[in-house]
């Protein structure tokens, strides 16, 4: 990279500092970074449950990748937006996912230090969003950001509201969960608007949503199955299927999910008409108010980041 180069990179993010423009909108973008010690840390952090603790590894591997694939085909349209507030909202989008990829990317290297193949699973997804960036047309991947999108939100929305999830999992990890959560729900409005702005096609929204959920449950699958194995645990059959059972059995967590998956199939759909302003109002605080789990922590991190730019 050229040192002009540099020089604006460095301008750009030091204006970003001083306005984000996102927090105008209610989407702050938070610097956080997370330190995880393979020392400190717990391997099986869910429920003492390697299944299930293999479950969040594979869901995190799916989202440095796939979320600078949202962000691009966000970015894409970002030109054809007017409308100030959408425009900030999409700054703040842009900015909160770039930095859930940072962190999770820490999160999967303990993964890694673990001995789960978090690195060749992040290069296998690479290739795979490479060629449907490559082979499809921009709306198609902004339609199938706006399907995802939906997913995270409603998975966050639930992380958020009940409380098991806090019992079950390891408090320190679980930290980084409830953040990403909060911001997936501050920004889940973004990619929809954008694409109502720029197509609104109903068929082909809610068309995309059914490869995308194959493919999504595809790609769990297979990631899932080789995160068992490098642990030794794919043919430990009860274990396994006890998991499959808390994801999919009656009251299981993607089986909880079913009716508000089933509202992005309306055509008036708006993922606003899921209200989650208290329960955001309340996270923030939780997580960022005066006695805020991550308050010390966001604040070392932005002064870490000022000092850096000056
Ligand atoms: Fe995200
Ligand atoms: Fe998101």
């Amino acid at each position: 990279m050229t040192t002009t180069a540099t020089n604006t990179i460095k301008q750009n993010e030091k204006k970003a500092e001083k306005v984000p423009l996102g927090a105008t909108v209610n989407i702050p973008p938070r610097r956080l970074d997370f330190e995880f010690d393979e020392n400190t840390a717990k391997r099986y952090f869910y429920a003492d449950d390697p299944f299930l603790s293999a479950f969040w590894i594979t869901l995190s591997t799916l989202f440095p990748e796939g979320e600078d694939f949202f962000v691009q085909a966000v970015r894409h349209y970002r030109k054809d937006i007017t409308d100030p507030t959408l425009k900030a909202q999409v700054a703040g989008f842009i900015g909160q996912e770039a930095m859930h990829s940072k962190e999770h990317e820490a999160w999967n290297e303990l993964g890694q230090k673990f001995g789960y193949p978090t690195e060749k699973l992040d290069k296998t997804l690479g290739k795979l969003l490479g060629a449907v960036k490559k082979y499809t047309p921009k709306i198609f991947q902004l339609s199938a950001t706006v399907s995802l999108e939906h997913y995270t939100a409603i998975i966050a929305e639930q992380l958020l509201r009940d409380e098991s999830h806090r019992e079950l999992a390891d408090p320190e990890t679980l930290k980084l969960w409830l953040w990403h959560a909060l911001e997936e729900n501050e920004h889940k409005t973004v990619a929809y608007d954008v694409y109502e702005k720029v197509s609104g096609n109903y068929l082909l929204r809610a068309g995309t949503m059914i490869p995308v959920t194959v493919i999504f449950f595809a790609v769990i699958g297979v990631f899932q199955a080789q995160m068992l194995a490098s642990d030794g645990k794919l043919l430990n059959l009860r274990n396994n299927w006890k998991g499959v059972k808390f994801l999919f059995g009656r009251k299981g967590l993607f089986t909880q999910l079913w009716p508000q998956y089933l509202d992005f199939f309306k055509p008036g759909f708006h993922p606003s008409q899921h209200d989650t302003d208290a329960l955001l109002d309340e996270w923030r605080e939780r997580l960022f108010g005066a006695e805020g789990m991550l308050t010390e922590q966001h604040e070392q991190a932005s002064q870490k980041k000022k000092k850096k730019l000056h």
